[in-house]
């Protein structure tokens, strides 16, 4: 496979998920410290306490994505190292661990792309309503400055908010992750302000100075009906309005779908939306980030409080996760966002899976169906590239095994095997195939 010149192929990591540390250096608590704390939250109870220990071990791990050979290197920022209140004194010591971070990247000739909200919103924040107030969007634009002062310099390329659907919905609708809330009138509001924070950060990216990049991360699903039957279109509809469509027209049209104004309408008041809000929202990026994981095939479900719509559960090839793989449903995506909306550049900022891996007798991570799915993924990206659609990376989740937020440690991601025991890396067979893939692209 041979991507166009200056392509960027890299892997992605998230503070929380693999730093530890979570007490040391005047680091802040965050939601995800008190959600993982709480009984039931997460998996076996497991917390990123310690994590990969990246905190402590971050030469080392930098040097393990050098030697796959990345072009880049996608972190995020932990706000709680930052600005450990959320508000208010500023901790050196955090700036100093992200400082080191890139200067580690640039000796390595890896350029560095920096998240700077990835879900690890400051406790005390969450206490004065968290992302449903409207307060934390100035909060964040507070820290999002600091950041830029700091870094902004060395870091050519900011995300400002990953998954606004992830920390917006499944934080407060589904409850599944931080901070655990199931409202649908704070969901919308949580979403509504990650969205105006993600367009306040792209003005504070771009006032640093000529040559920063600003984008949000956006995960977008395949969705599609189960059957030619009506309802299960309308559902699938309503579903696609819930994941995708919500934040696609909001940041690339600077407006919320009619439609599901018009169906949030009728069970929450707007109140939370201000005027001039969606044109901020949508202010000009330079690219949007995609993620992709999950197909989804949806049936009318009257039962259903949300959307009307059930989820068919996955068949076929899966992974550790009982995710569908479908690499043909990563292409439809990106075509579809490039016919529909006329995008920025695109970039894949996350994509991958969990499988059951394990060390074999002879030390070895013989992972050949992440090896297969890389393979696949990137061929579908290649393709989209061929047909015109304006790719310029694919970032693969993830370097390390890690914290895999309410699945805790049971979903290896990895690139590289963490044994959490002793954590000892080791590079897995798809590490050693990035390599080559990556190598391949010289000459
Ligand atoms: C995404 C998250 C990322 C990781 C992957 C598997 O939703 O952005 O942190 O957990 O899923």
């Amino acid at each position: 496979m041979r991507f166009p010149t200056g392509f960027l192929l890299g892997a992605a990591t998230a503070a929380y998920q693999i730093e530890g540390a979570a007490d040391e250096d005047g680091r802040g608590t965050s939601i995800w410290d008190t959600f993982s704390r709480t009984a039931g939250k997460v998996l076996h109870g497991d917390t990123g306490d310690i994590a990969c220990d990246n905190y402590h071990r971050l030469g080392a791990d930098l040097d393990l994505a050098a030697g796959i050979g990345l072009n880049s290197y996608r972190f995020s920022i932990a706000w709680p190292r930052i600005v450990p209140d959320g508000t208010g004194s500023v901790n050196q010591k955090g700036l100093d661990f992200y400082k080191r971070l890139v200067e580690g990247l640039h000796a390595r000739g890896i350029t560095p792309m920096a998240t700077l909200y990835h879900w690890d919103l400051p406790q005390p924040l969450q206490d004065a309503g968290g992302w449903a107030s409207r307060d934390t969007v100035e909060r964040f634009c507070e820290y999002a400055q600091t950041v830029l002062e700091a870094l902004g310099d060395a870091v050519p390329m900011w995300v400002t908010v990953n998954e606004p659907f992830c920390a917006g919905m499944v934080g407060h609708l589904e409850g599944r992750h931080a901070p655990g809330i199931r409202d649908l009138r704070s969901a919308l509001a949580a979403t509504h302000h990650l969205l105006l924070a993600h367009g306040h950060a792209v003005g504070i990216i771009h006032a640093r100075g000529p040559g920063r990049q600003a984008g949000i991360t956006l995960n977008l699903s395949d969705i599609t009906p189960a059957s030619a039957a009506e309802a299960d279109h309308t559902a699938s509809r309503l579903l696609d309005g819930y994941e995708n469509r919500w934040y696609l027209d909001a940041v690339l049209r600077g407006s919320y779908p009619a439609d599901m104004l018009g169906w949030y309408g009728q069970q929450v008041p707007f109140d939370f939306v201000r005027d001039g809000d969606l044109d901020v929202i949508a202010a000009a990026s330079d690219f949007l980030g995609i993620n992709y994981y999950e197909t989804k095939v949806v049936a009318a479900d009257p039962q259903e409080p949300y959307h009307h719509s059930r989820v068919i559960p996955a068949t076929g090839r899966l992974t550790a996760g009982g995710l569908d793989v479908r690499p043909a449903a990563l292409g439809r995506i990106l075509r579809r966002v490039h016919s529909e909306y006329a995008p920025p550049p695109l970039y894949v900022t996350e994509n991958g899976a969990a499988f059951h891996d394990y060390v074999d007798p002879g030390g070895d991570v013989k992972d050949l169906e992440r090896v297969a799915y890389l393979n696949d993924h990137l061929g579908e990206v290649l393709a989209a590239i061929q047909d015109g659609v304006d790719l310029r990376g694919y970032i693969a989740w993830s370097l390390l095994d890690n914290f895999e937020w309410a699945d805790g440690y049971s979903r290896r991601f990895g690139l590289v095997y963490v044994d959490y025991g002793t954590q000892a890396r080791i590079p897995k067979a798809s590490a050693r195939w990035y390599q080559q893939l990556i190598a391949a692209q010289q000459g």
